[in-house]
Protein backbone atom coordinates (compact mmCIF):
# COMPACT_ATOMS: atom_id res chain seq x y z
CA UNK A 1 0.00 0.00 0.00
CA UNK A 2 1.38 3.23 -0.58
CA UNK A 3 0.72 4.78 2.86
CA UNK A 4 2.14 1.67 4.70
CA UNK A 5 6.16 1.55 6.21
CA UNK A 6 8.23 -1.33 4.70
CA UNK A 7 8.37 -4.08 7.55
CA UNK A 8 11.85 -3.77 8.12
CA UNK A 9 11.67 0.04 8.84
CA UNK A 10 9.34 -0.62 11.33
CA UNK A 11 11.90 -2.34 13.86
CA UNK A 12 12.74 1.18 15.43
CA UNK A 13 9.26 1.57 16.26
CA UNK A 14 9.06 -1.70 17.97
CA UNK A 15 10.56 -0.39 21.65
CA UNK A 16 8.66 3.16 21.01
CA UNK A 17 5.69 2.45 23.56
CA UNK A 18 6.62 -0.38 25.29
CA UNK A 19 4.99 -1.15 28.80
CA UNK A 20 2.22 1.72 27.87
CA UNK A 21 -1.32 0.32 28.44
CA UNK A 22 -3.67 2.07 25.09
CA UNK A 23 -7.27 1.61 24.43
CA UNK A 24 -8.25 2.63 20.45
CA UNK A 25 -12.37 3.67 20.53
CA UNK A 26 -13.69 2.22 17.02
CA UNK A 27 -10.76 -0.21 16.65
CA UNK A 28 -12.12 -2.74 14.66
CA UNK A 29 -12.39 -0.89 11.53
CA UNK A 30 -10.87 1.64 9.08
CA UNK A 31 -8.69 3.99 11.10
CA UNK A 32 -9.00 2.65 14.52
CA UNK A 33 -8.24 -0.99 13.44
CA UNK A 34 -4.77 0.53 11.83
CA UNK A 35 -4.04 2.43 14.73
CA UNK A 36 -5.05 -0.42 17.28
CA UNK A 37 -2.44 -2.40 15.29
CA UNK A 38 0.42 -0.24 15.08
CA UNK A 39 -0.16 0.84 19.16
CA UNK A 40 0.59 -2.99 19.43
CA UNK A 41 3.62 -3.14 17.07
CA UNK A 42 5.31 -0.14 18.94
CA UNK A 43 5.04 -2.33 21.78
CA UNK A 44 1.98 -1.05 23.86
CA UNK A 45 -0.85 -3.52 25.23
CA UNK A 46 -4.38 -2.26 23.46
CA UNK A 47 -7.82 -2.58 24.58
CA UNK A 48 -10.11 -2.94 21.25
CA UNK A 49 -13.41 -1.21 21.38
CA UNK A 50 -16.26 -2.05 19.29
CA UNK A 51 -19.65 -1.69 19.34
CA UNK A 52 -21.06 -3.75 16.72
CA UNK A 53 -18.69 -6.52 14.76
CA UNK A 54 -17.38 -8.60 17.05
CA UNK A 55 -16.04 -10.88 15.21
CA UNK A 56 -13.66 -8.25 13.10
CA UNK A 57 -12.60 -7.08 16.96
CA UNK A 58 -11.03 -10.87 17.89
CA UNK A 59 -9.39 -10.34 14.49
CA UNK A 60 -7.60 -7.29 15.35
CA UNK A 61 -6.93 -8.61 18.76
CA UNK A 62 -5.10 -11.85 17.41
CA UNK A 63 -3.47 -9.74 15.22
CA UNK A 64 -2.19 -7.47 17.81
CA UNK A 65 -1.34 -10.33 20.26
CA UNK A 66 0.70 -11.41 17.58
CA UNK A 67 3.69 -8.63 18.39
CA UNK A 68 4.04 -10.56 22.12
CA UNK A 69 1.89 -8.27 23.76
CA UNK A 70 -1.73 -8.44 25.73
CA UNK A 71 -4.82 -7.01 23.87
CA UNK A 72 -8.74 -8.09 24.36
CA UNK A 73 -11.82 -7.17 22.67
CA UNK A 74 -14.35 -4.60 24.77
CA UNK A 75 -18.04 -3.69 23.34
CA UNK A 76 -19.10 -0.21 24.59
CA UNK A 77 -20.84 2.34 23.19
CA UNK A 78 -18.82 5.72 23.46
CA UNK A 79 -21.89 7.87 23.90
CA UNK A 80 -23.21 5.88 26.80
CA UNK A 81 -21.69 7.07 30.04
CA UNK A 82 -21.95 4.18 32.03
CA UNK A 83 -20.69 1.69 29.75
CA UNK A 84 -17.31 4.16 28.99
CA UNK A 85 -16.61 4.45 32.98
CA UNK A 86 -17.09 0.70 32.74
CA UNK A 87 -14.74 -0.04 29.77
CA UNK A 88 -11.91 2.43 31.13
CA UNK A 89 -12.38 0.67 35.08
CA UNK A 90 -12.14 -2.88 33.54
CA UNK A 91 -8.84 -1.71 32.01
CA UNK A 92 -7.74 -0.38 34.85
CA UNK A 93 -8.12 -3.84 36.29
CA UNK A 94 -7.01 -6.01 33.08
CA UNK A 95 -3.90 -3.57 32.74
CA UNK A 96 -3.29 -2.05 35.37
CA UNK A 97 -3.60 1.41 34.29
CA UNK A 98 -4.32 3.56 30.87
CA UNK A 99 -1.36 5.46 29.39
CA UNK A 100 -3.18 6.34 26.06
CA UNK A 101 -6.40 6.99 25.36
CA UNK A 102 -7.33 7.35 21.26
CA UNK A 103 -10.64 8.63 20.99
CA UNK A 104 -11.26 7.78 17.68
CA UNK A 105 -15.04 6.14 17.63
CA UNK A 106 -16.92 8.14 14.97
CA UNK A 107 -19.85 8.17 12.18
CA UNK A 108 -21.70 10.07 9.54
CA UNK A 109 -24.75 10.49 9.06
CA UNK A 110 -25.62 13.29 6.12
CA UNK A 111 -28.12 14.91 4.95
CA UNK A 112 -29.00 18.38 3.17
CA UNK A 113 -30.14 20.73 6.50
CA UNK A 114 -32.96 21.27 4.81
CA UNK A 115 -33.93 17.38 5.25
CA UNK A 116 -31.49 16.35 8.30
CA UNK A 117 -33.57 14.92 11.35
CA UNK A 118 -32.75 15.90 15.10
CA UNK A 119 -31.68 12.50 15.41
CA UNK A 120 -29.48 12.92 13.17
CA UNK A 121 -27.90 15.99 14.27
CA UNK A 122 -27.89 14.14 17.69
CA UNK A 123 -26.64 10.87 16.77
CA UNK A 124 -23.30 12.31 15.24
CA UNK A 125 -22.67 14.61 18.26
CA UNK A 126 -23.64 12.18 20.85
CA UNK A 127 -20.74 9.59 18.94
CA UNK A 128 -18.06 12.14 17.48
CA UNK A 129 -17.93 14.47 20.59
CA UNK A 130 -20.00 13.72 23.33
CA UNK A 131 -17.89 10.42 23.22
CA UNK A 132 -14.80 11.68 23.18
CA UNK A 133 -15.62 14.05 26.19
CA UNK A 134 -16.42 10.61 28.15
CA UNK A 135 -13.43 8.64 26.49
CA UNK A 136 -11.23 11.74 27.61
CA UNK A 137 -12.59 12.19 30.94
CA UNK A 138 -12.41 8.14 32.37
CA UNK A 139 -8.74 8.40 31.18
CA UNK A 140 -7.97 11.84 32.21
CA UNK A 141 -9.54 10.54 35.69
CA UNK A 142 -6.69 7.46 36.00
CA UNK A 143 -3.48 9.91 34.51
CA UNK A 144 -3.99 12.49 37.67
CA UNK A 145 -4.90 9.60 40.18
CA UNK A 146 -1.27 7.67 38.65
CA UNK A 147 0.71 10.56 38.04
CA UNK A 148 4.25 10.07 36.17
CA UNK A 149 6.19 6.83 35.87
CA UNK A 150 9.74 8.11 34.57
CA UNK A 151 10.32 4.20 33.01
CA UNK A 152 6.86 4.30 30.86
CA UNK A 153 6.84 8.01 29.84
CA UNK A 154 7.74 11.24 30.37
CA UNK A 155 3.94 12.15 30.15
CA UNK A 156 1.31 11.09 33.01
CA UNK A 157 -0.74 10.14 30.04
CA UNK A 158 -1.62 11.21 26.40
CA UNK A 159 -5.40 11.82 25.13
CA UNK A 160 -5.40 11.45 21.13
CA UNK A 161 -8.46 12.77 19.73
CA UNK A 162 -9.42 11.74 16.51
CA UNK A 163 -10.63 14.84 14.47
CA UNK A 164 -10.53 15.41 10.48
CA UNK A 165 -9.73 18.15 8.77
CA UNK A 166 -13.67 19.10 9.03
CA UNK A 167 -12.26 20.78 12.06
CA UNK A 168 -11.75 23.43 9.99
CA UNK A 169 -13.24 22.81 6.43
CA UNK A 170 -16.54 23.71 6.19
CA UNK A 171 -18.77 20.66 4.22
CA UNK A 172 -22.17 21.14 2.97
CA UNK A 173 -24.62 18.22 3.40
CA UNK A 174 -22.48 17.38 6.63
CA UNK A 175 -23.16 20.15 8.92
CA UNK A 176 -23.45 17.54 11.85
CA UNK A 177 -20.32 16.18 11.14
CA UNK A 178 -18.51 19.36 10.44
CA UNK A 179 -20.03 20.85 13.63
CA UNK A 180 -18.47 17.64 15.66
CA UNK A 181 -15.06 17.97 14.39
CA UNK A 182 -15.05 21.86 14.83
CA UNK A 183 -15.89 20.90 18.50
CA UNK A 184 -13.34 18.36 18.94
CA UNK A 185 -10.86 20.85 18.06
CA UNK A 186 -11.86 22.84 20.88
CA UNK A 187 -12.13 20.35 23.56
CA UNK A 188 -9.09 18.93 22.40
CA UNK A 189 -7.39 22.34 22.99
CA UNK A 190 -9.40 23.55 26.18
CA UNK A 191 -8.77 19.73 27.67
CA UNK A 192 -4.99 20.32 26.63
CA UNK A 193 -4.51 23.86 28.33
CA UNK A 194 -6.64 22.72 31.75
CA UNK A 195 -4.36 19.09 31.99
CA UNK A 196 -1.23 20.26 31.24
CA UNK A 197 0.30 21.25 34.48
CA UNK A 198 -0.48 17.97 35.64
CA UNK A 199 1.65 16.38 32.54
CA UNK A 200 -1.47 15.20 30.34
CA UNK A 201 -0.79 15.38 26.91
CA UNK A 202 -4.00 16.22 24.90
CA UNK A 203 -3.97 16.68 20.63
CA UNK A 204 -5.39 15.97 18.01
CA UNK A 205 -5.04 13.79 14.75
CA UNK A 206 -6.66 15.15 11.75
CA UNK A 207 -6.93 13.16 8.92
CA UNK A 208 -8.52 14.08 5.27
CA UNK A 209 -9.74 11.73 3.05
CA UNK A 210 -8.62 8.13 3.86
CA UNK A 211 -9.27 4.88 2.13
CA UNK A 212 -11.88 3.40 4.94
CA UNK A 213 -15.75 2.41 4.47
CA UNK A 214 -16.97 5.54 6.55
CA UNK A 215 -16.29 7.39 2.75
CA UNK A 216 -15.84 4.89 0.18
CA UNK A 217 -18.72 6.26 -2.06
CA UNK A 218 -15.68 8.99 -2.37
CA UNK A 219 -12.95 6.96 -3.90
CA UNK A 220 -14.58 3.45 -5.12
CA UNK A 221 -14.82 4.45 -8.77
CA UNK A 222 -12.37 5.80 -10.70
CA UNK A 223 -14.37 8.93 -11.42
CA UNK A 224 -14.95 9.82 -8.02
CA UNK A 225 -11.11 9.35 -7.07
CA UNK A 226 -10.43 11.85 -10.03
CA UNK A 227 -12.70 14.08 -8.35
CA UNK A 228 -11.45 13.52 -5.03
CA UNK A 229 -7.83 14.19 -5.63
CA UNK A 230 -8.26 17.39 -6.85
CA UNK A 231 -8.77 17.62 -2.86
CA UNK A 232 -5.35 16.88 -2.44
CA UNK A 233 -2.48 18.53 -3.47
CA UNK A 234 -0.56 15.55 -2.89
CA UNK A 235 -2.76 13.64 -5.30
CA UNK A 236 -2.86 9.94 -3.18
CA UNK A 237 -5.96 9.12 -1.18
CA UNK A 238 -4.70 8.07 2.80
CA UNK A 239 -4.49 5.06 3.84
CA UNK A 240 -5.63 3.98 7.56
CA UNK A 241 -1.66 3.47 8.27
CA UNK A 242 -1.03 6.74 7.21
CA UNK A 243 -3.07 7.66 10.22
CA UNK A 244 -1.81 5.04 12.51
CA UNK A 245 1.83 5.99 12.50
CA UNK A 246 1.19 9.64 13.05
CA UNK A 247 -0.94 8.61 16.17
CA UNK A 248 2.05 6.62 17.38
CA UNK A 249 4.61 9.28 17.00
CA UNK A 250 1.72 11.54 18.61
CA UNK A 251 1.44 8.86 21.38
CA UNK A 252 5.34 8.40 22.25
CA UNK A 253 7.45 10.73 23.72
CA UNK A 254 9.40 11.87 21.09
CA UNK A 255 6.22 14.01 20.81
CA UNK A 256 6.69 14.82 24.56
CA UNK A 257 6.66 18.32 24.14
CA UNK A 258 3.42 18.56 21.59
CA UNK A 259 0.74 19.95 23.56
CA UNK A 260 -2.65 20.97 22.44
CA UNK A 261 -1.67 20.84 18.62
CA UNK A 262 -3.78 18.90 15.77
CA UNK A 263 -1.95 17.27 13.12
CA UNK A 264 -3.35 17.61 10.39
CA UNK A 265 -2.41 14.20 8.21
CA UNK A 266 -4.24 15.21 4.46
CA UNK A 267 -1.51 15.04 1.64
CA UNK A 268 -2.76 19.14 1.93
CA UNK A 269 -5.79 19.02 1.96
CA UNK A 270 -6.06 21.96 4.51
CA UNK A 271 -4.34 23.71 1.81
CA UNK A 272 -7.16 25.24 0.04
CA UNK A 273 -6.65 23.49 -3.51
CA UNK A 274 -9.05 25.79 -5.17
CA UNK A 275 -6.54 28.61 -4.82
CA UNK A 276 -4.11 26.83 -6.47
CA UNK A 277 -4.56 28.88 -9.76
CA UNK A 278 -6.33 31.95 -9.56
CA UNK A 279 -7.43 34.05 -6.64
C1 LIG B 1 -14.65 12.17 6.50
C2 LIG B 1 -14.54 11.54 5.12
C3 LIG B 1 -14.01 12.56 4.13
C4 LIG B 1 -12.77 13.26 4.64
C5 LIG B 1 -12.31 14.38 3.72
C6 LIG B 1 -13.32 12.76 6.86
O1 LIG B 1 -13.33 13.28 8.16
O2 LIG B 1 -15.07 11.20 7.44
O3 LIG B 1 -15.81 11.07 4.71
O4 LIG B 1 -13.69 11.90 2.91
O5 LIG B 1 -13.01 13.78 5.93
O6 LIG B 1 -13.35 15.21 3.31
Amino acid sequence: MPGSVDESRRTVSAQLLRGQKALVTGANSGIGLATAVALGRAGADVVVNYVVGADEAEKVVAQIKDFGVRAYAHEADVSDEDQVVAMVARMVEEFGTIDIMVANAGLQRDAAVTDMTLAQWQKVIDVNLTGQFLCAREAAKEFVRRGVVAEVSRSAGKIICMSSVHQIVPWSGHVNYASSKGGVGMLMQTLAQELAPKRIRVNAVAPGAIRTPINRDAWSTPEAEADLLRLIPYRRVGDPDDIANAVVAMASDLLDYVVGATLYVDGGMTLFPGFATGG
